[in-house]
Order: C-alpha cells, then structure tokens, then sequence
C-alpha cells in the first residue's frame, strides 16, 4: 500500500507543468520518448488526463516525416550534456520547430501504450476518442519506419545509433566501436557529477557516441545519408519488438474504431513481413536465442541480452522457439543467486553489473519479459520476474537500475543510477494491478 503511495508521489512530482514527465530529477530534464510510454501506463491507472496529456506533448513532437525524437528539450537548461545545441536536428528540413530535440528515436511503444490505456480505462469512450484523434500520427511514425529505415526492404528496421536502443552502453556494441577511430572530443559531462561514474559509459564511449552525430549532422540528417554513412546501423530485435507489438495494438485499436481498412491491410503486410525476416535472420540456433544484426559490417553480434527474449512480448517466436529461449535464460541469467533479468548475459566476460546496460536489471525490460513469460504460459519464471522486480524496489526504492546479484544486497546497496526513476513507479504500479 505504502508503496503504490510512494510510486504515485514519485510520478506526480516528476510530471512538469507542460505537460510531460521527466525519468527523474537531475540526470534527465527532459521528454524521453520510451520513457514517456511506460510512463503513460502507469499514470493510466490512477490519473488518465494525466496519461493523455504525456502522449498527447510527446506527438505534438513528432515531425513533417513522422518521426518522434527520442529527447525533447522543452526547457533550457546546462546540466545535461550533450543537449539541444550539440544535436541540432533543425539541420532537417523536416524537423519540428516549434519542439526543440535531438535528430534520433527511441523504441516505437507508443501503439501498445495506447493500447494498454484503453484496456485500464474505465471511461471506455473517453479514452477512445482520444486514441481516434492520436492514432494516425501513430501509425505514421511506423510508416516512417518501414520506409526510411528499411534500405534492404526486409520488413526489419535499423537504428543508427546506440542512444536509439534504448539499451545505451551495451557490451553488444563493443566490437562496433572498434571499427571506428573517433576524434577525443572536447565537452563536460553532466552525469558523472550525478552519479556514480563506475555506473555509467566510459568518457571514450561519449566520443563515439558524439561522433556518429557529427556525421548524421553533416549530412542533415537525411535517413538515406545516415544508411549509407552511418558506422552504427543496427537491427535490434527489441526495437523491432517495439515496432511490431505496436502494429498488433494499432490493428487493434483501428479494428475497434472501425473504418480505416486501408491502414489495417498495410500495418498487415509489415507486421507478416516483419515477422518472418525476423525469425529467419535474427534467431542464433547455436545461442538458442535471438541476437542483434550489424548491417553496417554485415555480421551477425552473437551474444545474448535481455533484448534476446522481447520478441516474447510480441508474439514473434513459435511456442517452440520459445522453450528454447526460456531455457537460454534460465541457464545463462536464471540461477537462484541472481534476480532476474540482468541486461546482459552474465556468463559473459563482457558482464558488468553495475554498469547501466552493460548487466544491471532494467525495471521496463523485466516487464517487457514478463508479459511475454505469461502469454506464451510460462507462468512461473513470469511470476519470478514479477517477484524480483518487485522485490528489489522494496529493497532499493524506484532506482533507475539493480545489481542482478542477491548477494551483494546484504553488505551494499544494489539499486544504481537515477533515483525516483518514473518508469521504475510507473511499472511497478502496473504490476501490482
Ligand atoms: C543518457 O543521457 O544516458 C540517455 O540515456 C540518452 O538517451
């Protein structure tokens, strides 16, 4: 009780007078466009104008292409680096002047966060009319997609930057890194004064990251420059999770507002499409599990994250293939001595666990995994996802990230990162519902 209470107050002071919610005081002071759909569920259940009002600020975003920018920098502030003036993304002819952003995206959740906001409603029409007049704008993020992001017409989706997965600092870039030679850039950091910098990407990390802007900057963003250029171009089986739950909940939602045939036909055809490609050209048999593709240097990145087990909550795998990755997770991030589900494979000498995604236990992931554990019936490692998140911001509070490993908990403390983290409240109330 006490706690549902506490995640309240935590998304409550951390929603901003315009309109939206920042992950949390200090290290992030802006729109975050993930962030902002797991935000908006958990809102959902408590405040829904407040939930409308968070998707409503983050499409009035979106630009002339339909792209939704992953940061909108809705006020002016220097204490997150690199911030509006370092991205620019005004170079694109296209962009949304009004909304200040960077010229990346982030994981397309919008559609099923529409789509779980009807669900929990309990003004059915009310949330309804809202979804009629935001769909569309939905639907044309996804049409961005598959057409500018797409080069090999395959029905997958590349992201071209690290910060576009979601997944920032992962060990699955590593090797991506090595490939490139950036210059050491000149700039201040403003996480490393907030947090722990052993929690956070190492400064030669930053160049590169810096470094994939300059070129998309060139060039002015143009998607076709940024395929053609980019020394990041990634398929990312949880970024095509995103995008193709989203497609389901948009079928949905368009099914249940009627009409709109020609938009279900076409959000068909991507989502068979889609899904096939993804089966065929994503799922490592030897890993027994689903990997990254690196387009850009045309190779396969064999490790497995917990974005090797998203395509459960969208309903890609056969209930087969879905044994399989249940036991790839049991073994490699299952044993009793760890909570589930560190971010990346802890058998790994590339684990960390301490460091952002390079190990820690994501809150948005574990409830990514655990909607999927439960619809394909695994309803017990589900229940067990459940309880360790559960369990951990019992523990730590709403943490940004946790350290997988239960021991540590006795002698130290294992929640890492930014502090009243809105979708750590935001999630945890979702699943207590
Ligand atoms: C950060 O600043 O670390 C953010 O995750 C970028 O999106």
């Amino acid at each position: 009780k006490d706690l549902i209470n506490d995640a309240k107050i935590v998304l409550n002071n951390n929603f901003q007078e315009k309109g939206y919610s920042i992950p949390c005081k200090g290290l992030y002071p802006f729109q975050w466009k993930w962030d902002s759909g797991f935000i908006a569920i958990g809102l959902a259940h408590y405040d829904m104008n407040k939930a409308k009002k968070e998707i409503e600020t983050l499409l009035n975003a979106q630009w002339g292409n339909g792209f939704i920018p992953h940061i909108i920098f809705h006020v002016e502030t220097d204490t997150y680096f690199p911030g509006k003036d370092f991205h620019q993304s005004e170079l694109h002819p296209l962009s949304n002047r009004k909304y200040p952003s960077t010229g990346m995206t982030q994981p397309p959740v919008v559609g099923f966060t529409l789509e779980k906001m009807y669900t929990i409603a309990e003004d059915k029409k009310d949330v309804l009319n809202f979804i009629k007049n935001n769909i569309d704008k939905v639907y044309n993020n996804h049409k961005y997609f598959y057409e500018n992001r797409d080069p090999q017409n395959e029905g997958l989706v590349y992201i071209y930057h690290n910060w576009e997965s979601g997944t920032d600092n992962s060990p699955l870039w590593d090797d991506i890194w090595k490939t490139m030679n950036p210059p050491e850039y000149e700039f201040t950091r403003r996480d490393t004064d907030l947090v722990d910098p052993s929690q956070r990407p190492s400064r030669r990390e930053y160049d590169h990251y810096l470094h994939i802007i300059e070129i998309a900057k060139q060039h002015n963003y143009s998607d076709e420059k940024i395929a053609e250029l980019s020394p990041f171009l990634v398929q990312d089986p949880l970024f095509n999770s995103m995008l193709i739950k989203s497609n389901d909940s948009l079928i949905s939602l368009y099914n249940i507002l009627g009409k709109n045939e020609d938009k279900i036909e076409q959000l068909q055809q991507w989502q068979d499409k889609s899904i096939a490609t993804f089966n065929n050209k994503l799922f490592d048999t030897e890993l027994g599990a689903y990997i990254h593709y690196d387009l850009r240097n045309e190779k396969p990145i064999r490790f497995v994250s917990s974005s090797s087990f998203s395509p459960l909550f969208a309903g890609i795998s056969s209930k087969e293939r879905a044994k399989t990755l249940v036991n790839t997770m049991m073994n490699k991030f299952g044993s009793d001595d760890m909570y589930l589900c560190a971010s990346f494979d802890p058998t790994s000498e590339r684990f960390n666990p301490k460091k952002y995604w390079r190990g820690p236990v994501w809150i948005n992931l574990n409830w990514i995994l655990y909607f999927g554990l439960k619809d394909y019936g695994f309803k017990n490692i589900a229940q067990r996802v459940k309880d360790d998140s559960i369990e951990l911001i019992k523990k730590e509070g709403f943490y940004e990230y946790f350290d997988p490993r239960k021991s540590i908990y006795n002698s130290e403390k294992g929640g890492y990162g930014g502090y009243n983290f809105s979708w750590s409240a935001s999630l945890f109330l979702d699943l207590l519902n």
